[in-house]
């Protein structure tokens, strides 16, 4: 993104670093990236808006949650270039993630919950193996540990 000339006062890549928490080299790599995107003050200053803070604290997350980068961009296309994003610009931003943010959740609640028990990988590694697995019937559901995939076995 290019660097827009702009008369008021921001923050330093600095201060942004210090409330994100991210290293000055990743916001560039950010900003190389187009998802973030300073100004110049009248001194030649580069700037960044306070709600940079919360793009790239919104980036530094959905990354973590192995988001990638392209993705993290077409999402922050949604935003509004020329003001500061409001509470609806966000809602509309989040709703194309809410349906695979909702699949995440359930699957990590399944392998905080059920991962010192079977977990339908196929093993037969534990003793609760033969009772949840009997001889890797959930196999027939597919590969990968099934239970925490949502699968259960079938009646027979
Ligand atoms: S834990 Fe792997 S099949 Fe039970």
């Amino acid at each position: 993104m290019p660097v827009r000339q702009i008369r008021h006062r921001g923050l330093s890549i600095g201060q942004i670093s210090e409330r994100t928490g991210l290293a000055p080299s990743a916001i560039r790599f950010y900003e190389e990236e187009g998802l973030v995107s300073p100004f110049r003050t009248d001194g030649g200053q580069r700037q960044y808006e306070r709600a940079d803070i919360r793009r790239l604290s919104f980036v530094m997350i959905a990354q973590q949650l192995g988001y990638p980068i392209k993705e993290i961009q077409q999402s922050l296309e949604k935003l509004p270039e020329n003001r500061t994003p409001t509470k609806a610009d966000w809602a509309r931003l989040s709703k194309g993630f809410r349906k695979d943010l909702d699949a995440k959740i359930t699957q990590m609640q399944a392998l905080r919950d059920k991962l010192d028990g079977c977990i339908g990988c196929g093993c037969l590694s534990l003793s609760a193996c033969k009772l949840y697995n009997p001889k890797d019937r959930i196999h027939k559901k597919g590969a990968g540990p099934r239970f925490l995939m949502g699968d259960t076995l079938d009646e027979d």
